[in-house]
């Protein structure tokens, strides 16, 4: 099935990564032979919250593609800073460009951009939820240097309940054979009750521990994230948490010789610089396979056929708990709840009420 806007990794198929990830490994292979296969086409760039991977790889991948990138990093520096909504900004920008790549603080944010764009819009990060191009990064990552993606002890460490790519590689990865998540966390920052409840529907191998060190033996990728500073109400708590783990290379001698040590960056203090030279740090590679996988993307995404937004219609009957939540921040938007169970958020996962 096509990927119309890419929101979610979890609406993504095996055999559309699958053909996804072989046009990766050909343009890794001839990238000279696509250096015009995107010529005449424009990204929009939109970037609503700081970034240097996500934003200058988008940004480079298409320019590697013979295309032309529009946009912003300062969203002060936009007509957002005089009022307008995020829907008429997307109106927009969806006027002058052929797929949109956006980042936003608000979860559900590249949800609610879909609704009111005539082409394809790919979410480069919504708040704390999503963070599906970072998972596409991941999953080359691992399948360069293991061959295949299956029969894996993946251990997630750090902040789980903020960390969107842990999110979106946890339900990327779901979908493969005989993967067991080791989820390694203070309580404080457990994954989410959505992210559970997923995985408990898909009888997936999972357990939740505090200890890294106890763990590291029986993993075949450890992924590390930071403790994500801006998503906490209390610069107090951050200041307890930050250094609840750090990975060094006198610990990392516990891991298995092939053990991948990945992170979505940026780093703070949670892996030491001692660890970059074991060639079982993988994190800076990781950046650049995400170069050619978003090349891929472009390659695809930019060439849709536009299709007018739907005219969207309103529903006051709901209202998500979440105050993370677009719905919040674009008060206009209207209240969808998931296909699935008819009870949470279509965009952003969490509870709602019915008011
Ligand atoms: N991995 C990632 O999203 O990095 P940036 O915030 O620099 O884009």
């Amino acid at each position: 099935m096509e990927v119309r806007h890419l929101i979610s990794i979890e609406d993504v198929s095996v055999s559309w990564w699958d053909d996804l990830y072989q046009l990766c490994c050909e343009i890794i292979a001839r990238p000279d032979d696509y250096s015009l296969s995107c010529s005449g086409k424009v990204m929009a760039s939109l970037f609503f919250e700081p970034s240097t991977r996500t934003n200058f790889s988008f940004q480079t991948a298409m320019m590697r593609l013979g295309g032309d990138v529009i946009g912003f990093s300062e969203p002060g520096a936009t007509s957002a800073a005089k009022g307008e909504t995020l829907a008429d900004t997307i109106r927009m920008m969806s006027s002058y460009s052929d797929a949109i790549v956006m980042r936003s603080p608000h979860e559900g944010a590249a949800l609610a951009a879909s609704l009111y764009s005539d082409v394809p819009i790919i979410n480069a990060g919504d708040g704390g939820h999503f963070h599906p191009t970072q998972t596409l990064a991941d999953l080359t990552t691992i399948s360069q240097k293991r061959g295949g993606i299956r029969n894996l002890n993946v251990g997630i460490c750090g902040d789980l309940l903020n960390g969107r790519t842990v999110h979106s590689l946890i339900l990327a990865l779901a979908k493969f054979p005989n993967i067991s998540f080791f989820l390694i966390s203070p309580r404080e920052l457990s994954i989410p009750d959505y992210m559970l409840a997923h995985l408990k529907n898909l009888n997936q191998k999972y357990i939740e521990i505090s200890n890294l060190e106890s763990t590291l033996p029986q993993l075949d990728v450890l992924y590390m994230t930071r403790i994500q500073r801006e998503r906490f109400a209390d610069p107090k708590d951050y200041e307890r948490l930050k250094n609840s783990y750090v990975l060094n290379r006198r610990k990392l001698q516990m891991a298995k010789s092939d053990c991948l040590v990945m992170h979505p960056l940026p780093r703070v203090d949670e892996i030491a610089r001692d660890v970059d030279g074991d060639p079982r740090a993988v994190y800076f590679e990781q950046a650049r396979y995400g170069m050619f996988i978003r090349m891929a993307l472009l390659l695809k995404m930019t060439h849709y056929e536009r299709i007018p937004a739907a005219p969207v219609s309103d529903n006051t009957r709901l209202q998500c708990e979440n105050p993370k939540c677009v719905t919040w921040a674009e008060s206009y938007l209207p209240v969808l709840a998931k296909a699935a169970d008819g009870e949470s958020c279509a965009y952003c996962d969490k509870k709602m009420l019915t008011i």
